[in-house]
């Protein structure tokens, strides 16, 4: 199989080729829906528009964000999305994906302080309005790189995972009390990411890092583990410590993986006999509960970058040929998504998986909206390559394509080799040397 290339001459053959693989997704070309208003906890988002997590990995040793983290988000506040979904930002030194991953602590707060009030100003000034701005914390468990050679922490052994990082049977798994301590850290971070101006945190559950991995760990015995209840702790112990300590107007929330695409007993949200289907039951009992303890804003996500990155972003390039028609990895994320908004209506649901489409995203987000299988739209990789791509949707005109992201995987592919992930096709000046420095040796 080869990759299927985007060169849908209109959007009609674009919905013709998804019509023929038997897909109808919804769209609609009534753009005017992004203006919606959306409240969450007494904050008034202004559209419909999310910018979705990213690490740039472009952060300083200490944890602070360093100059290409407040550009990029600089280039965000502009854009004019009225929720701005900060990247992970790790909660301790050990839980880091590289030595410039983000990490809160009390000796760079003010940096953090410093970043908050560069987007609310810059997004003032150019819209009129400041953004919902939620710190995403994460442990990255099992994909810790702190020093920038693997160093995992793993709440489970995983016969699909472990081997591709050469982790065997006698690798410890993280205690029941180093899971506890943790917990802590999570919320000393939110405190951190309060004083900073944050309006909320994200307890990161997604993509197998550490939180999203004990969800689904099936096999470890013990209090954070096996049961549903046990699988859960970690997550909920963490979101009701945050609430009792910060009140009800600092907004909590999650980056929730309702489908892992890994096989049972392995993966949260599969079907047990084909992984290949997803089975929401456990996710959308988790975003009930979580809906109950007062988290009102969740965003939904799969998969992950390091096993299935078909499932997590769908792509044109990548270092495998996907098994699937990308369509149909949109298709997955959006009724997914669409399914637990369902389920869940009350709760706002950012829906995730809308790069790909190009142009016709806008119509894919404005048909979901319609259909409420999500309350907000939220962009990844467009935002790095078009970053204006909310004025262009809010004002009726519609995305360009010439500007659009052309899912090529080349900002991954910089992360992965130790760089500061950026656009090098869309925003070449500065991202293109990087590119050519880590990527073309
Ligand atoms: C370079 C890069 C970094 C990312 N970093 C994060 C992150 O920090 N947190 C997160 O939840 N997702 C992260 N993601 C995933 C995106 O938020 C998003 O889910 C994914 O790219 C699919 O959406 P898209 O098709 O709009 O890009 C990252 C993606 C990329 C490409
Ligand atoms: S490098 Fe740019 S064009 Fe390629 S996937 Fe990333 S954001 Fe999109």
């Amino acid at each position: 199989m080869e990759f299927r290339k985007f060169d849908y001459k209109s959007f009609e053959d674009f919905q013709k080729e998804a019509e023929s693989i038997g897909l109808s997704l919804p769209f609609s070309k009534n753009l005017e829906v992004f203006a919606k208003k959306v409240d969450i906890n007494g904050f008034t988002l202004q559209n419909s528009i999310a910018v979705n997590p990213m690490e740039g990995t472009d952060g300083k040793l200490d944890g602070s964000p360093d100059e290409l983290t407040i550009r990029r988000y600089e280039r965000f506040a502009r854009g004019g999305a009225a929720l701005v979904w900060f990247e992970a930002v790790s909660v301790v030194p050990e839980g880091r994906t590289s030595p410039r991953q983000l990490w809160i602590n009390k000796n760079n707060v003010s940096a953090y302080q410093e970043i908050c009030e560069n987007i609310m100003e810059n997004a003032q000034s150019e819209s009129g309005f400041t953004p919902l701005l939620i710190m995403q914390l994460t442990h990255s468990g099992r994909f810790s790189k702190p020093e920038g050679k693997a160093a995992p922490i793993i709440a489970a052994h995983n016969p699909y995972l472990d081997p591709r990082m050469n982790i065997d049977e006698s690798y410890p798994v993280i205690s029941d009390d180093e899971l506890e301590q943790l917990e802590d850290k999570f919320v000393e971070a939110a405190i951190l990411a309060k004083q900073a101006g944050f309006h909320g945190v994200d307890v990161k559950c997604c993509h197998r890092y550490l939180n999203s991995e004990l969800v689904s760990a099936f096999t470890r015995k013990g209090k954070y583990g096996e049961t549903y209840e046990g699988r859960t702790r970690f997550l909920m112990n963490i979101v009701r410590k945050i609430k009792d300590r910060l009140g009800s107007d600092f907004i909590v929330t999650s980056r929730l993986n309702v489908y892992d695409g890994i096989p049972y007993p392995y993966g949260f949200g599969v079907d047990k006999d084909d992984y290949k289907k997803p089975d929401f039951t456990e996710p959308i009992r988790l975003v009930k509960e979580l809906y109950e303890t007062g988290v009102h804003l969740i965003n939904l996500t799969m998969g992950t970058p390091y096993y299935n990155p078909h499932v997590n972003r769908p792509a044109d390039a990548a270092e495998y040929v996907p098994p699937e028609h990308q369509v149909e990895g949109i298709n997955r994320l959006v009724t997914g998504i669409g399914e637990i908004q369902k389920a869940v209506p009350d709760i706002a649901v950012v829906g995730t998986g809308y790069s790909w489409p190009r142009e016709f995203a806008a119509y894919l987000g404005a048909g979901v909206l319609e259909q409420g299988l999500a309350t907000i739209i939220g962009f990844g990789r467009q935002a790095f390559a078009y970053p204006d791509f909310p004025k262009d949707i809010l004002s009726g005109k519609g995305l360009d394509r010439k500007k659009c992201c052309i899912a090529c995987g080349k900002c991954t592919e910089i992360m992965r080799a130790g760089g500061t992930a950026g656009c090098p096709v869309r925003d070449a000046k500065v991202y293109a040397p990087i590119y050519k420095q880590y990527c073309m040796k």
